[in-house]
C-alpha cells in the first residue's frame, strides 16, 4: 500500500498533543488516542457516544511495547506466532505499573490489545511513544467504517483528521479471545475460531452472549445501519431492500449483493459498505437471504442478527 508520509506525521502531531485521528486497520477503522492519556481517552467516548463501562482495545506496534503494559503467556505467544500482526485481539493481564489509562479499562485489571497489520497504522504507531486506544471509529451501536468517507459520514467537523488508508481488507472486527486464565472467544471477527483452536492445541470456551441470543429480546443492538432487518428471508416485501450473498436471476428490483459468486470473504469486505448504501438509498427496511454459516459467513451472521435487534 502506497502511503504518504506527510499524513502520517500530521497525525502524529495531533496524537501528541492528545487529540483524536481516525486510523486505517484491515478490519475496520480506528477512533485513535493516546492510551496512557485520560485527556486523550474521555475524547474517544465523548466523540462515539460510548458508554464508558465498555472497555477499549489497544493498538501495539510490536511485542516489546507490549511488554510495558501487559502479562504475557504461553497462548498469547502460540497465537502471536501464528496470526502476527492481524485481525486477531487478546486480552491479558494488566501489569500493575502499567501507564494505560485506567478510563480504557473502566478500572478493569485485564486489557485487549491488538497489532494492526495495515501498512499506515504501523508506521504510524512505531513512530509513537505510546500505544493507541482506538474502537471502530463509528457512532456507537452503528455500523463501523470501512473507508474514509465512512468516518467522515459519521464524524464530521468534530474529528480533527482521518488518516486515509483506502478500504480495510477484511471488513468486520477483529476476532477476540480472552487469555487472562483458560481461552475464551469472546467475539467471532477476521480470523476463523477453528484455525485458532488448532494453534493452542487445546479447546476454547465460547461466551459469545450465547444467553442472549436464546431470548433475542435482550440482546443488545450493534452493527446498526438503523433500519429493521429481518433474517432468513425467501421472499422479500415489495418495498424492501434485499441482501444476498450472490447474484440471483430471480430477484432483480431492490437487490444488493454481497459478493458475486457467493465468495464469503468478499461478503464479509462488502457488509458494511452495503448496509450504509441500504439507508442512502432511503429503505425502511431490510431482508437478508440465508448466509452460509460456515468460515466467516459467521462472523457475518453474528453481526447481522446484532443488527436486525432494531426497533425503531
Ligand atoms: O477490529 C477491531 O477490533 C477494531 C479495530 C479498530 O481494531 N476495533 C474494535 O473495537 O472493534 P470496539 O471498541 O468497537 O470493540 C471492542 C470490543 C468491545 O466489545 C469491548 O467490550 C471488548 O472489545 N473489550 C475491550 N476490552 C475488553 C476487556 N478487557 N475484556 C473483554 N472485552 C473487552
Ligand atoms: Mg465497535
Amino acid at each position: 500500500m502506497k502511503y504518504n508520509l506527510s499524513n502520517i506525521k500530521k497525525a502524529k502531531i495531533i496524537l501528541d498533543k492528545h487529540d483524536c485521528v481516525a486510523i486505517p486497520t484491515e478490519t475496520v477503522y480506528g477512533l485513535a488516542a493516546n492510551a496512557y492519556s485520560d485527556k486523550a481517552v474521555k475524547k474517544i467516548f465523548k466523540l462515539k457516544r460510548r458508554p464508558v463501562y465498555n472497555p477499549l482495545i489497544v493498538h501495539y506496534f510490536n511485542l516489546k511495547d507490549l511488554k510495558r503494559d501487559c502479562l504475557i503467556n504461553k497462548d498469547f505467544l502460540k497465537l502471536f506466532k501464528k496470526f502476527g500482526p492481524g485481525p486477531i485481539t487478546y486480552v491479558l493481564k494488566l501489569k500493575k505499573n502499567s501507564k494505560i489509562s485506567q478510563i480504557v479499562t473502566n478500572k478493569k485489571n485485564t486489557l485487549a490489545v491488538r497489532f494492526p497489520k495495515h501498512t499506515i497504522s504501523r508506521k504510524l504507531l512505531k513512530l509513537l511513544d505510546y500505544p493507541l486506544a482506538a474502537p471502530s471509529a463509528n457512532i456507537s451501536t452503528k455500523v463501523s467504517s470501512v473507508n474514509y468517507q465512512n468516518v467522515k459520514e459519521d464524524f464530521g467537523k468534530k474529528l480533527k483528521f482521518i488518516l486515509n488508508g483506502g478500504r480495510s481488507s477484511i471488513g468486520v472486527e477483529s476476532t477476540i479471545i480472552s487469555l487472562v486464565n483458560k481461552p475464551i472467544l469472546l467475539r467471532l471477527g477476521g480470523i476463523e475460531p477453528s484455525k485458532i483452536k488448532k494453534t493452542l492445541n487445546k479447546n476454547i470456551n465460547l461466551k459469545l452472549n450465547k444467553s442472549n441470543i436464546s431470548s433475542p429480546g435482550q440482546m443488545k443492538l450493534h452493527y446498526s445501519p438503523g433500519l429493521p432487518i429481518r433474517l432468513n428471508i425467501n421472499i422479500p416485501k415489495k418495498n424492501e431492500a434485499y441482501l444476498l450473498v450472490k447474484k440471483n436471476k430471480k430477484f432483480k428490483k431492490n437487490v444488493y449483493h454481497l459478493s458475486k459468486n457467493g465468495n464469503l470473504k468478499e461478503a464479509a469486505k462488502n457488509l458494511y459498505i452495503i448496509l450504509r448504501k441500504i439507508k442512502k438509498d432511503r429503505f425502511k427496511s431490510i431482508a437478508v437471504e440465508k448466509i452460509k454459516d460456515i468460515g466467516i459467513g459467521k462472523t457475518i451472521n453474528d453481526r447481522l442478527l446484532r443488527a436486525s435487534k432494531f426497533n425503531g
